[in-house]
């Protein structure tokens, strides 16, 4: 059996695998997503609703390669919690933020 009919099946199970292309944006390029395993276990939680909310427009990314400092964060949130469609409570913007300033200070963005 030659080996050809494999590796095709292979690489279509692979391209299907793919996720839909969004058309590209400078802004998220880099890493779409932040390791939170050293991080306490609220805010791995916190980090979960950030991960899902703040996926839904743009890929995580451009929140992830951000930087923005807490005070930065607090005016952005506000931004996109009022955007159309945001399907943000104010309960879990709360949650939201707590992780993003969290994280902003670990990394050094400010305090
Ligand atoms: C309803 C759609 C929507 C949701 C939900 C949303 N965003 Fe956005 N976001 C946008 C759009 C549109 C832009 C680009 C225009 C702009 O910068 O305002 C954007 C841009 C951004 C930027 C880029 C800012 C810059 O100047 O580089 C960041 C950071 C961001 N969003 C973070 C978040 C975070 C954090 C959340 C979750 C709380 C979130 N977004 C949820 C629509 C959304």
């Amino acid at each position: 059996m030659p080996a050809l009919p494999i590796a095709a099946a292979l690489a279509a199970l692979i391209a299907a695998a793919e996720p839909p292309q969004a058309p590209p944006d400078p802004r998220d390029g880099g890493p779409d997503r932040i390791d939170v395993t050293q991080y306490p276990q609220d805010q791995q939680r916190k980090y979960q609703v950030f991960s899902v909310k703040c996926a839904k427009c743009h890929p995580l990314a451009r929140s992830v390669n951000a930087r923005f400092s807490p005070t930065e964060w607090k005016r952005y949130m506000k931004r996109m919690l009022r955007r159309p469609n945001s399907a943000i409570n104010e309960e879990q913007a709360q949650l939201i933020y707590d992780f993003l300033k969290f994280h902003a200070v670990q990394q050094g963005y400010g305090s």
